[in-house]
């Protein structure tokens, strides 16, 4: 018998042991539940994630291995190694496989935007390279990789379009560029805008108004991929919900891409760490407690919408694998560092079940 810090007082739950219940199996039909693995994951070598990885969920995502930097390191060469072997696991196990991401500002090698003069390349320069990436890359996983995020944060908060070296090289068309490159490569692949603070008015009014473009040109978008890097409080659930049913009246599937609830402090290089890394020594119950609601919270909305999110993927398998550690002890996800389901993977099979 386990004991639940619910909402409001106690539940006893007669459930199975937490092994038995997966996640993929409660979810309501039509939305996928996933995660990001890392490249010892999708190579095996992590055999305890790889048993909770394929029991749990029904989709992947490569948290860097299909990334422009490591699949093509220079102009002339690629390395498809790692993304081989990511595409195959997902296959293997009749996953959904999605592609992260074709182009983004980060993890973009500098020769990419560099002309032969040092100078930034130009226009046709800086498409003809994103043409050739986007033609191999995507050709090279047709029909085996089920969506791809074409282009990552492509708005700024203010909900302009930020200034990358895409955007400054080829023009605000970069975007279009990209989405008719996808389709050209693989026409039958979905394809999808992903971005985070989408529950930011002015910047969801500027991936809106970029998506809206896209269909106004007459180009396939299928998704709208909303990162959900979020923390307890922030958003609200209410600035989900808004945020939630402005995106999905684009017409498009809204996605939960890279969800994971981040619950240390923001705080300066070189901050005591007492303030900076705070629960280096464990959590505390009642933030596991906090935790637990939070997600518990945010599915219910997810749920309340179910005709309208597609995908709910996770940013990580567990407080282990986080890219939000950074040096520090964060426990973000649901499963801890022994790979044991934390309170927050009770609370989110209670509400799934709930739903049933
Ligand atoms: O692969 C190199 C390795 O060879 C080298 O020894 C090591 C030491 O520097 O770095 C390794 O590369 C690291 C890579 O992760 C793989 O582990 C990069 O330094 C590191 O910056 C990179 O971090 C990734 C980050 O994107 C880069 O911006 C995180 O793992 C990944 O979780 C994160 O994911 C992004 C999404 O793609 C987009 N949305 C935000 C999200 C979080 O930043």
């Amino acid at each position: 018998m386990r004991w639940l810090a619910a909402t409001a007082g106690f539940v006893l739950v007669a459930a199975a042991p937490p092994q038995d219940v997966a996640l993929k199996e409660l979810m309501p039909k039509g939305m996928v539940v996933g995660v990001a693995i890392n490249q010892r994951q999708f190579e095996g070598t992590d055999a305890a994630a790889v048993e909770i990885i394929t029991k749990q969920f029904n989709q992947i995502s490569p948290e860097n291995a299909l990334k422009f930097q490591p699949t093509q390191p220079a102009a002339d060469r690629y390395t498809f190694d790692a993304a081989d072997k990511y595409v195959q696991f997902g296959v293997d196990r009749h996953m959904q496989v999605v592609g992260h991401n074709l182009v983004w500002h980060s993890q973009t090698g500098t020769w990419v935007f560099q002309g032969a003069d040092g100078k930034p390349a130009d226009r046709d320069t800086l498409l003809a390279r994103m043409h050739d990436h986007i033609r191999t890359v995507v050709g090279r996983y047709k029909g085996k990789i089920d969506g791809w995020d074409v282009v990552n944060e492509a708005i700024d908060e203010d909900g302009s379009m930020r200034k990358s070296p895409w955007q400054a090289g080829i023009g605000d068309d970069y975007v279009a560029k990209a989405f008719e490159f996808a389709h050209e490569a693989d026409p039958n692949v979905e394809l999808y805008y992903n971005d985070f603070n989408l529950e930011k008015p002015a910047k969801r009014a500027g991936v809106i108004k970029l998506v809206k473009d896209l269909q106004a040109r007459k180009l396939r978008i299928d998704g709208i991929g909303n990162q959900a890097h979020w923390r307890l409080e922030t958003p609200t659930l209410d600035e989900i919900d808004t945020s939630l049913v402005e995106l999905h009246a684009t017409g498009l599937k809204v996605m939960y891409t890279e969800l994971d609830i981040n619950l240390l402090p923001n705080t300066p290089r070189g901050a005591d760490p007492a303030v900076a890394n705070p629960y280096a020594a464990g959590l505390p119950d009642e933030l596991q407690q906090q935790l637990a609601r939070r997600y518990a919270d945010v599915f219910r909305v997810f749920l309340k919408h179910r005709d309208a999110v597609t995908r709910v993927t996770f940013w990580g398998l567990s407080d282990a694998d986080s890219w939000l550690n950074r040096g520090r002890a964060n426990y973000p996800l649901l499963w801890d560092r022994e790979r044991r389901p934390k309170p927050a993977f009770d609370a989110v099979v209670q509400v799934l079940r709930g739903a049933k």
